[in-house]
């Protein structure tokens, strides 16, 4: 696992991202003036009228309204509204109208309580909380276009380097595109409050070299392999309940309700971010996953230790 950068909106690495940081700074100007104005008139008013020793003759001057300063102070407020308002949906109008080109790449994202499914539709990929995608070139762009769905609650999809949160909706369909323009691993997050692990919820996004993403999609695509020597483990799999949710292609295993396992070990963490992916911790995790993640859907499937051991090493050739 490569070392993780904040997720900031203020480093941006993608096309829309670089957008947004614009309209961020232009608004924190505006609104940066405001403040200092603002902010001035009221030191001024500390200091200047402060208190002063007592004069029972002296009364203040008494303003009873004032058109000029009551006009200003709505109609220059207003307009400031209005530019904002302007500028803002132009930024919105300019990511959202952008077409998709037949050679993007396709991805779509599924929200579950509490993990990412990210299905490769044209390149018959399925994997978990992990998305792959090639680094794209300003001379010959090759953007990413997501689709962005839930099968349970309402999540949000958001990787903060790369574009504006997208949520995800039951019985609803959005879409968001990237265009990392640095091969590297940017983090993501759920963000929109989903239930108990809402938290454990995290996203790795892998912005490859062009030809690392090809050999990425070869592994993927290819089914798991029988090794004799895990059988055991192999058949306790297929004869547990683990397959009635997750899927391993290749095997009787066709489950949907959990991740797809046929490369379970391609992938850096378990339980969506709740812990690094080893043999050690998926030992623990498949024993009991509410001792990582409480709440999580997934019983423990009260393994004595053997079985523990045949099943991960099983697992472990899931790669
Ligand atoms: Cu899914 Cu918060």
């Amino acid at each position: 696992m490569t070392p993780v950068q904040t997720p900031s909106i203020f480093a941006p690495v993608s096309t829309p991202a670089f957008a947004i940081r614009e309209l961020s700074f232009f608004v924190l100007g505006i609104t940066g003036v405001i403040f200092v104005i603002v902010a001035g008139f009221a030191i001024y008013t500390l200091i200047r009228f402060g208190r002063r020793p007592a004069n029972p003759d002296l009364e203040p001057a008494q303003v009873y309204g004032s058109k000029q300063i009551e006009l200003a102070w709505t109609v220059v407020p207003f307009l400031i509204v209005v530019v904002l308002f302007l500028v803002t949906a132009r930024y919105v109008w300019g990511i959202e109208r952008r077409a998709q080109p037949p050679d993007a790449l396709e991805i779509t994202v599924v929200g579950n309580q509490w993990w990412w499914e990210i299905r490769y539709p044209k390149l018959g990929i399925v994997t978990a909380n992990e998305i792959h995608v090639p680094v794209s070139d300003t001379a010959r762009p090759i953007p990413t276009f997501l689709t962005i769905q839930s099968v349970d609650v309402a999540h949000s999809f958001w990787i903060p380097q790369l574009a504006g949160k997208m949520d995800a909706i039951p019985n609803k369909t959005n879409r968001v595109w990237i265009e990392p323009r640095q091969v590297g691993t940017y983090v993501g997050q759920c963000a929109e409050y989903c239930g108990l692990q809402h938290a454990l919820m995290l996203l790795v996004i892998v912005v490859h070299p062009k030809d690392e993403f090809q050999a990425w999609v070869a592994a993927q695509q290819t089914p798991s392999v029988d090794q004799a020597a895990v059988t055991a483990g192999r058949q306790l799999f297929s004869s547990l309940a683990c397959i009635n949710c997750h899927t391993v292609r290749g095997t009787r295993g066709n489950g949907v309700f959990g991740p797809d396992l046929t490369h379970l070990m391609s992938r850096s963490t378990l339980g969506a971010g709740a812990t690094r992916n080893t043999p050690e911790n998926l030992r623990a995790w498949v024993k009991d996953p509410g001792a990582f993640k409480t709440g999580a859907l997934m019983p423990a499937m009260k393994l004595d230790d053997t079985q523990l051991d045949q099943l991960v090493a099983y697992l472990v050739t899931l790669r």
